[in-house]
């Protein structure tokens, strides 16, 4: 009985770290969701649905600037390394058609990317088409 207990307590322990930390599906729920929606289909246009544009953004660099620089993103109270993980897996999540075949965010690149304050979103979003060339 009191075995069982203690397994028991153990269990609901483990179970709450693990909630708490590195779980990128509970960030993005706890984080993201509220606006983004648990499907990720958000509220378009004032809030993008990730199932659309994300898979084209995260080629090239300044598209992966602006994943990282959006407000939603950056000013999130995860650390760089739990918003990397969260990045990656709303990719996995919300993109499978490019079925993991990307260039996963780690803590270093959104770091650097999270330095720069975006002032104007819709702006920096728009001028992501066509891809900008590096002399732009
Ligand atoms: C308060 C609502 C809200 C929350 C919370 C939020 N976002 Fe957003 N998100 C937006 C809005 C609105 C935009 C459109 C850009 C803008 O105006 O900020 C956006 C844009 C984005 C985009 C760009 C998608 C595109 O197609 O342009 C990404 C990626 C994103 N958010 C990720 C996240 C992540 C990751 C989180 C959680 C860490 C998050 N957001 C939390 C509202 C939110």
């Amino acid at each position: 009985m009191r075995n069982g207990l203690m397994a028991a307590g153990l269990v609901l322990a483990v179970t709450l770290v693990s909630g708490a930390h590195g779980n990128p599906r509970f960030d993005y729920l706890l984080h993201c969701g509220g606006c983004h929606l648990e499907d990720g289909s958000g509220d378009p246009p004032e809030v993008p649905d990730l199932r659309v544009d994300v898979s084209y953004m995260i080629g090239f660099d300044a598209g992966r600037a602006y994943l990282v620089q959006v407000p939603g993103s950056a000013q999130s109270p995860m650390s760089d390394a739990a918003l990397a993980d969260v990045l990656n897996w709303m990719v996995d999540t919300y993109n499978p058609e490019l079925e993991g075949d990307f260039e996963r965010f780690d803590e270093e690149e959104v770091a650097r990317h999270r330095a720069t304050r975006l002032l104007d979103p819709k702006r920096a979003r728009a001028a992501l088409w066509p891809e900008p060339t590096d002399s732009d």
